[in-house]
């Protein structure tokens, strides 16, 4: 198959930054996806709906004219969100999420929440008002295995969670193993997980091949291959309860280029040829409409987009960088072939 039409898709997990930095990444994104669910993780995070009201027109603000891009918000919860910021998020098209960072689990979430019993009648609210809640699913204890911190999360925090919530919709997102996989499947409707195509596509190698590499260095931590099979079997499988979701985040190469180099992947510029690229992978470019443009509107609660994208099988080389504000973001595969390239909007 060279040539591949499907229904737009959406990225289900995406990071847009904020001020100059977000007007020089978000045409990439905007070119690709419909919509976009946008994390709340900035410097100061997006905790109540007027800030995030206000991150949305600053976003739409630096979109490429005629753009219908929509970006859809998130508040990202705390231990003293109050109840009342969530009716106000059902009241607000918007805001179709809270985000829940465990206190230091990754970039930006020193003002996660410390224990998920504080924020219990948040949580309520949201099942009553069938808010979903996308989670960063790592325990953060520097006593734990960074590779093992997925799985003790679901057993410690998840389960529980999942026990006293059974109503409440829960985006697992970015998960990285086979324990995840698993679980998200078994578990009930209300349940689902986001994918990257970074996480398709590396394993744990990937990070030291040849020297480190801070470009592949992300939260969660790209894990051993057999958790990478498993990956790409859940997100061909043609199950619903697995979507897109790029969690592409932009930093800038002096900040990832350094003695203690942060976490994400810029992914946005070749999204959809990077998860192309598995889905071939895997024998199942058949599979990519669902998993990229289907299932993730369907548990949201959306309608499925109406237009289409292009791909066809064709050798383009990803660029060095791209500016990012002032200074230069790199690419996951920066300078490399990338095999497919998106031809029409
Ligand atoms: C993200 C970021 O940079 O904001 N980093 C990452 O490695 N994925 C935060 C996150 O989603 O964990
Ligand atoms: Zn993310």
């Amino acid at each position: 198959m060279h040539r591949l039409t499907f229904r737009k898709p959406d990225d289900w997990h995406l990071h847009l930054r904020d001020g100059a930095h977000t007007a020089s990444i978000v045409s990439a994104t905007a070119r690709c996806f419909a919509r976009a669910i946008v994390m709340p993780n900035l410097k100061p995070p997006i905790t109540t709906c007027a800030q995030a009201l206000a991150y949305r027109e600053r976003i739409c603000a630096v979109l490429p004219s005629k753009s219908r891009f929509n970006p859809l918000m998130t508040l990202y919860l705390t231990d003293n969100t109050p109840k009342t910021e969530i009716a106000s998020a059902h009241s607000c098209e918007h805001i179709v999420a809270v985000k829940y960072y465990p206190v230091g689990a990754t970039t930006n979430s020193d003002l996660g929440v410390t224990d998920l019993r504080r924020v219990w009648q948040v949580l309520e609210a949201m099942q009553s008002y069938d808010i979903p809640l996308l989670i960063h699913g790592e325990v953060a204890a520097a006593s734990i295995d960074i590779f093992d911190r997925e799985q003790i999360f679901i057993e410690q925090v998840l389960d529980p969670l999942l026990e006293h919530f059974p109503n409440l919709r829960i985006v697992l997102e970015h998960i990285t193993t086979q324990d995840a996989v698993e679980y998200v499947m078994n578990s009930s409707p209300y349940v689902a997980a986001t994918i990257t195509a970074h996480h398709l596509l590396l394993n744990r190698n990937d990070l030291l091949h040849g020297g480190i590499r801070p470009h592949h260095y992300c939260l969660p931590i790209l894990k051993r291959e057999r958790h990478r099979q498993a990956l790409l079997q859940a997100a061909t499988s043609g199950n619903p309860k697995f979507f897109l979701g790029t969690d592409s985040a932009p930093h800038a190469q002096s900040a990832k280029e350094t003695a203690c180099g942060c976490a994400g992947i810029y992914t946005a510029p070749a999204a959809l040829a990077l998860y192309a690229r598995a889905f071939e992978q895997a024998q199942a470019l058949d599979k990519l409409e669902g998993f990229a443009s289907f299932y993730g509107a369907d548990f949201y609660k959306m309608p499925r987009n109406t237009e289409t994208v292009t791909l066809e099988k064709r050798t383009w080389r990803m660029p060095l960088h791209f500016e990012f504000g002032d200074s230069h973001v790199i690419p996951l595969y920066a300078g490399a072939e990338i095999d497919w390239q998106q031809v029409q909007n």
